[in-house]
């Protein structure tokens, strides 16, 4: 089996991993105490949160490889290399995740492993690098998915270094430059993986409809430069609650914001163009990237909201950011990645009952992940109006006040997994019979 597809089932693993830890943080939610004495919310949130930033990380990566190879026509130059950096990632990982699970912490929110465990990350990630560049050649007339692909590549390294800079005490004891660096490093951070994807999403788009209209068309060289802006600029709702120069807030704001309508409009384009014929040798592939195009506009209408600085102070830090947070990397990452998965190992819809299975998992994921946002925004507006109450109920009230929202989280989250591993059972059960294209 190559090793783009390793990197894949790598991360498919993490995502199971990832989706079983979400169930128990909703749990533990609603019931109070669960699971408090082995695996509180403190282990349980990190360990969620990492296998599922793994899970996006190692199948973008795979997904690059793969379509890197498919692009040029080449094989990957140094195998080697991707084989050292598959094997740092897959030792790794597990003992960042045990380490959780031991209490063994250090590191920063998203990144709460002990700051030695980034040596092996950005190890790997240099690798990454050297086979990459070594592969690709030359950048002359290179399509928009390849300097995405570049850009995506250079500036993780930079900006997950950039995210350790609070190790150096000049940074680390000024809490303005902290703060700053720590939200701006982390924007940029997910900048640069959604260049990896949106990179292989333009790329998969070319593939289905089977010409290079999209990937040299000036749109998405627009979707490019303001991703690039975008990455250097920051996410400017992460720091609207700093005291730093307001140019740099609203610049970012305006630019974040058109970024997500070009991705938007490119895929919405994209589909009008497409012939039934060519929709349905894609098809599953087809039903992610429509999925993610769903969640692009759903995802674009509540940033413009908290993006907005009244609202922003309000909402900064409370669940209507999770909501956010978790309909991006699930709606707009999770389903494009999972239309790389599909179209990489070529899977089919399978019989009529297997293929019922998916349509029954795609809706389940995508109705879930609605009501699943939907009842966190609900729960973070009201804690945000309690917070800001100058008369201040009693927590118990407010918490009661919750409770119907929290139970809603917590079944939407269980049937949304639920959703997911119905895809993963269909992913199993119709990827190819040959050696080529098996999955396990
Ligand atoms: C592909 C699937 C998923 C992805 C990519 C994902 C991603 C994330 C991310 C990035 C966060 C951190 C949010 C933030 O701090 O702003 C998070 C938090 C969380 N997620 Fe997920 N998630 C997924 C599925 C699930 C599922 C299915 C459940 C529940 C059944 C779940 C439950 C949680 C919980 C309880 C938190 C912690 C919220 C808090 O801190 O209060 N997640 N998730």
């Amino acid at each position: 089996m190559n090793s783009s597809k390793k990197f894949l089932i790598a991360g498919l693993f993490l995502l199971v991993a990832g989706l079983l830890f979400g169930i128990t943080g909703t749990l533990q939610y609603c019931i109070p105490g669960f699971l408090k004495a082995s695996l509180s919310f403190e282990k349980i949130r990190p360990l969620h949160v990492s296998s599922v930033l793994f899970w996006i990380i190692l199948s973008a990566v795979g997904s690059v490889i793969n379509y890197l190879q498919e692009h040029s026509g080449r094989e990957i130059r140094f195998p080697v290399l991707v084989k050292i950096q598959f094997w740092i990632f897959v030792l790794t990982i597990p003992v960042i995740l045990c380490s959780y699970l031991f209490g063994y912490f250090g590191g920063r929110e998203y990144w709460e492993f002990h700051p030695v465990l980034a040596i092996p990350i950005v190890t790997g990630w240099l690798l990454f690098l050297i086979h990459f560049f070594s592969t690709l050649k030359s950048l002359k007339q290179q399509p928009v998915y390849v300097w995405m692909w570049c850009t995506g590549i250079v500036f993780f390294l930079f900006t997950f270094l950039e995210s350790y800079l609070w190790l150096i005490p000049y940074f680390r004891n000024n809490i303005i430059t902290d703060m700053t660096l720590q939200w701006k490093s982390y924007g940029s951070m997910v900048g640069s993986w959604n260049m990896l994807i949106y990179g292989c999403s333009i790329y998969l788009m070319d593939k289905i409809s089977g010409h290079q209209q999209y990937s040299f068309s000036k749109t998405a060289f627009l979707l490019y430069f303001l991703g690039l802006f975008n990455l250097m600029f920051n996410w400017g709702h992460h720091i609207y609650s700093l005291p730093t120069h307001s140019y740099i807030k609203y610049i970012s704001y305006a630019v974040s914001m058109t970024e997500l309508l070009i991705l938007g409009r490119i895929i919405y384009n994209w589909k009008a163009t497409l012939s039934t014929a060519k929709k349905h040798i894609h098809y599953l592939s087809y039903r992610f990237l429509l999925a993610a195009d769903v969640w692009v506009f759903l995802m674009l209408v509540q940033a413009i909201l908290i993006s907005i600085p009244a609202i922003n102070l309000y909402t900064h830090g409370t669940h209507i950011t999770v909501a956010h947070t978790m309909g991006a990397t699930i709606g707009i990452n999770t389903m494009l990645l999972f239309s790389f998965v599909y179209d990489i190992f070529g899977t089919k819809k399978g019989t009529i009952r297997s293929k019922k299975m998916f349509d029954y998992g795609y809706m389940m994921a995508n109705i879930s992940l609605f009501i699943f946002c939907l009842s966190l925004i609900i729960a973070g507006i009201l804690r945000s109006k309690w917070q800001m109450n100058p008369d201040q109920p009693a927590f118990s009230t407010m918490m009661q006040q919750l409770s119907p929202f929290y139970i809603l989280f917590c079944v939407s989250g269980i049937t949304l997994a639920a959703g997911f591993f119905l895809i993963l059972y269909h992913l199993i059960r119709n990827t190819g019979n040959n050696a080529k294209n098996r999955l396990f």
